[in-house]
Order: C-alpha cells, then sequence, then structure tokens
C-alpha cells in the first residue's frame, strides 16, 4: 500500500475526494432511506463531534483516553522502538499523542483523516513537538482504498494506530474486509493497536446517543444542513427530530433523522417527498464483546496478543499482531 506519491512535510496530500451529490441521491434513492456518517465532519461536525466527546454521557472518548493514560508505557513497549505509525481518523490527536510521547523513537506518523482543518493543525502541533519523526499527513477517506505517502526515514515495522471505536461504523463483513486491508499494510512483523466499544447496557448506551444537551442532535442534523450548504438543498431543520436507539439483536446503536410532517426536498433537479415518521438511517454504531472483535480480526490475518480495558469494561484497546 505504500505508494510513490511523494509529500512534502507541510504539505498536505489529498488523495481521495468523494462524490457528496452522487451519494446523497443513492441514499435517498435506497429504502430504508441512509446518508454515510463519514459525511458527519466537515468543520462545523468535527467541532460538534469535539463537542460530544466532552459531553457526561458520552463515556467513549474519556474512557480510551483513561485506558491508553494508564497503560502507555505497557502498550508502548509492545509496539517497541523507531516504529511508523499510521494513524487512521485521529482527528484533533489527542489519544495520538498520548501514545507518541510514550513510544521509544518513532520513525514516522502517517495520519490518514477526512477533516483538512483538524489534519492540518495536528500535523503543525506533532511536528513542533515531535521534531525528530516524520510528519506525512494525508487528507482521505480512509474506507476506501488508500495510496499511502513512502517516507524518507525508515522504519523498524508498522503499526496501524485506529482510535474512537470509527470500526464500528461498518457492518461486520465490511469491518473485516477493512481490517484485512489494514493486515496488508502492516505487512510482515506489524501491528494493530484499535480502540473498539464493547457491549453494555441498553440504558448507557442509549444515553450516550441521545445526549440532554442535544449535541448529539446537532451534530445529527448538521448532516442536512451540510445537504443544503454544499448541494443547495431547502431541507428545513425544524422538520426533522433525532434520535437514537440500541439494537441489542444486531448488537448495534442505530442514529435516525425521522421527518415530523409528510414535506418535499428539493435539489440539483432533484424532488424527494419523505413521508410523516419516515427516517433517514445516519449511522451505525456496532458494540463488540471482547471475544467477537478478536475472532473478527483473526479470520483476516491478526493475531489477538491482548486488550487493554477501564473497571466498568465499557472500552477495549485492542492490539494484535500480523501473523503473516
Ligand atoms: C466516532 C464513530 C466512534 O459511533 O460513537 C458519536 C460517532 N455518533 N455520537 C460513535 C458518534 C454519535 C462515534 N464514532
Amino acid at each position: 500500500m505504500a505508494g510513490d506519491s511523494l509529500t512534502a512535510p507541510q504539505q498536505i496530500s489529498t488523495l481521495e475526494s468523494s462524490d457528496f451529490l452522487a451519494d446523497v441521491i443513492a441514499g435517498f434513492s435506497s429504502s430504508p432511506r441512509t446518508l454515510p456518517s463519514k459525511y458527519f465532519y466537515d468543520e462545523r461536525g468535527a467541532g460538534l463531534f469535539q463537542k460530544i466527546c466532552e459531553l457526561p454521557e458520552y463515556y467513549i472518548t474519556r474512557t480510551e483516553i483513561d485506558i491508553l493514560d494508564r497503560n502507555r508505557t505497557e502498550i508502548a513497549s509492545h509496539l517497541g522502538p523507531n516504529i511508523g505509525l499510521i494513524g487512521l481518523g485521529t482527528g484533533a490527536g489527542t489519544k495520538t499523542r498520548i501514545l507518541i510521547e510514550s513510544l521509544k523513537n518513532p520513525a514516522v506518523y502517517i495520519p490518514v483523516d477526512i477533516s483538512e482543518k483538524q489534519l492540518r493543525e495536528s500535523t503543525a502541533l506533532f511536528q513542533k513537538i515531535f521534531p525528530d519523526m516524520e510528519v506525512l499527513p494525508v487528507c482521505a477517506d480512509y474506507l476506501q482504498p488508500v495510496v499511502l505517502p513512502t517516507p524518507n526515514h525508515k522504519a523498524a515495522r508498522n503499526i496501524v494506530y485506529f482510535p474512537g471505536s470509527t470500526i464500528g461504523n461498518f457492518e461486520p463483513d465490511e469491518a473485516m474486509e477493512f481490517l484485512g486491508r489494514v493486515a496488508n499494510v502492516c505487512r510482515k512483523n506489524g501491528g494493530l493497536l484499535i480502540g473498539v466499544d464493547l457491549k453494555k447496557d441498553q440504558r448507557v448506551l442509549e444515553a450516550a446517543y441521545n445526549d440532554r444537551a442535544g449535541v448529539t442532535a446537532q451534530f445529527n442534523l448538521n448532516l442536512l444542513e451540510r445537504v443544503n450548504r454544499e448541494l443547495g438543498a431547502d431541507f428545513d431543520l425544524d422538520q426533522w427530530r433525532h434520535r437514537a436507539i440500541y439494537n441489542s439483536s444486531a448488537g448495534r446503536v442505530e442514529m435516525y433523522l425521522f421527518s415530523d410532517i409528510d414535506q418535499f426536498v428539493h435539489f440539483d433537479e432533484h424532488k424527494f417527498h419523505f413521508r410523516r415518521g419516515e427516517k433517514i438511517t445516519t449511522e451505525y454504531s456496532y458494540k463488540y464483546a471482547p471475544e467477537e472483535f478478536a475472532t473478527l480480526a483473526g479470520k483476516v490475518g491478526f493475531e489477538f496478543v491482548r486488550m487493554w480495558t477501564d473497571d466498568a469494561r465499557l472500552f477495549g484497546v485492542f492490539y494484535f499482531v500480523t501473523t503473516t
């Protein structure tokens, strides 16, 4: 996966631009209707997500940071010295910073993120605080195959870091396919450090995605605002409601936008009818039991080494190595 596209340190290479219009039309033409969750993270959405991370009900970010913090020495000794770290969806870089600070002489860091502003800011910060480490940012949708730049620094091994339980946005079969591609990036002697949200009480999960301050609602509704802003649509945001439920048989939180009334929405010569009570699915967030996730990754060439968790076993930070 390491390609020949070189990147100058301060420059951000955009290797893939997704087709928002085509994806929205496809999502509205399917039944039930959907919008891809990756479009949450425009500038406003990325800011709202940061606010979500600080909500009292949203235990995910806080717990993952705490797990990393308390086990940083042990995690770093598993990863070893002079590594090449590939960060997927690392956003503002709070967790990655904790990780890199604990590593011994990291050779290169390749953050891959869809949010350009955060990528630019975290790159500048990381270059400043880790001057000996090469930083090669890639602005891309890592859900699609991405060609990574070739570093100048030689790394002892490649470790992919995928925090935040974003793996939960995939359907399990897609997650497996994705992890299979990740295994190819790691190649021989590689590793994967991945944050995964664990199965737990339904009430805890639903509270985390239906916060009292309504930030998750704003985050969800921002998808429609983005369709308005970028595609010139006429969604009336007052006529839509956010709601998240935990589907325990599927093992996932499902996030929806419900139409309050019978209404039409127009953009790009299209006219879509939404019935009263009709829903748009905007996100699935899968939750795993520890053994479930270890088994899933094991099917695509990852050998489970260990999982770090919190006392309440809310969240897991898993470490795998490549077996081939
Ligand atoms: C960034 C995908 C892990 O699923 O918890 C937060 C996104 N959606 N609140 C999650 C999200 C609603 C988040 N991930």
